[in-house]
């Protein structure tokens, strides 16, 4: 008896017809996120050589402000078992992680890079049923507007440690370390007030620019928050990167293996 051999479509078998390199997108973004989560992890479980004081400087990582040792001293509890970290950067990181998480540039970006549902435009997403964000856990990523209230806390100290850095011990100064830290916080400002929800927050119920003087300041400010809204994606990797650099260029300079450049 002949059986007539199953024949493979191989347009429908394929995951796309796109004939472009797709798959760098996700992978590339992956990488980069898998890179910082490894390095910010590990220099939150060090507590230490997250301050350096040389040549009469105060350079404080970003992973570790506020300084709450400074503040309280050691506030760990004896009883506190050893397995948990004592480090206050767990204290802090919280906040600044779940307002990246829930982005939602981020969430479109770890969606395709981890879940691959979907994994790129026209390309087919894996069989998982997407129910939208509707349930738990994903109905946790509209804390997002919650998350950006925090973040914005975190831009008013992260400038008081961008100031300090340029106030030496024999007075005012420029090192290079001042000038990491006050790019940190420029690039993180324009990513946190690009978001989103910000916008929302700004330009959202309002169904006329030019009725009255209040209106007409809310639609200039939505005009500004939008230039920064239009390139968020940019300004999401940029501090992203930024931030893991401040606590990179602090953590060596404290090491003694960067030297600190003093210009002025
Ligand atoms: Fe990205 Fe709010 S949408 S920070």
């Amino acid at each position: 008896m002949h059986t007539k051999a199953a024949t493979v479509d191989p347009v429908l078998s394929s995951p796309s017809l796109r004939i472009d390199n797709w798959w760098l997108a996700p992978l590339s973004i992956g990488s980069g996120f898998a890179i910082f989560i490894v390095y910010s992890t590990w220099a939150a479980f060090q507590n230490a050589h997250f301050l350096y004081e040389g040549g009469g400087a105060y350079y404080l990582s970003p992973f570790y402000s506020p300084d709450l040792i400074a503040a309280f001293g050691d506030f760990f509890p004896a009883w506190l078992p050893s397995w948990i970290p004592h480090s206050p950067a767990f204290l802090i990181l919280w906040a600044p992680a779940g307002f990246r998480t829930t982005c939602y540039y981020y969430r479109k970006a770890y969606y395709r890079a981890y879940v691959s549902n979907p994994v790129a435009c026209s390309v087919r997403a894996h069989d998982r049923k997407y129910i939208g964000e509707a349930k738990f856990p994903l109905i946790l990523q509209n804390l997002h507007r919650y998350f950006f209230y925090l973040a914005v806390i975190f831009i008013f100290i992260l400038s008081y440690d961008a100031v300090i850095a340029y106030m030496f011990a024999d007075g005012f100064g420029i090192g290079l370390g001042s000038l990491v830290l006050t790019a940190n916080v420029i690039f993180l400002s324009n990513y946190t007030f690009g978001c989103h929800s910000f916008r929302h927050l700004i330009g959202g119920n309002l169904n006329c620019f030019t009725c009255d003087a209040g209106s007409k300041t809310r639609y200039k400010m939505w005009k500004g928050v939008s230039v920064l809204n239009r390139n968020h994606q940019f300004w999401a990797w940029m501090s992203l990167f930024m931030v893991g650099f401040s606590d990179l260029y602090v953590r060596l300079c404290s090491m003694g293996v960067w030297t600190d450049i003093r210009f002025f």
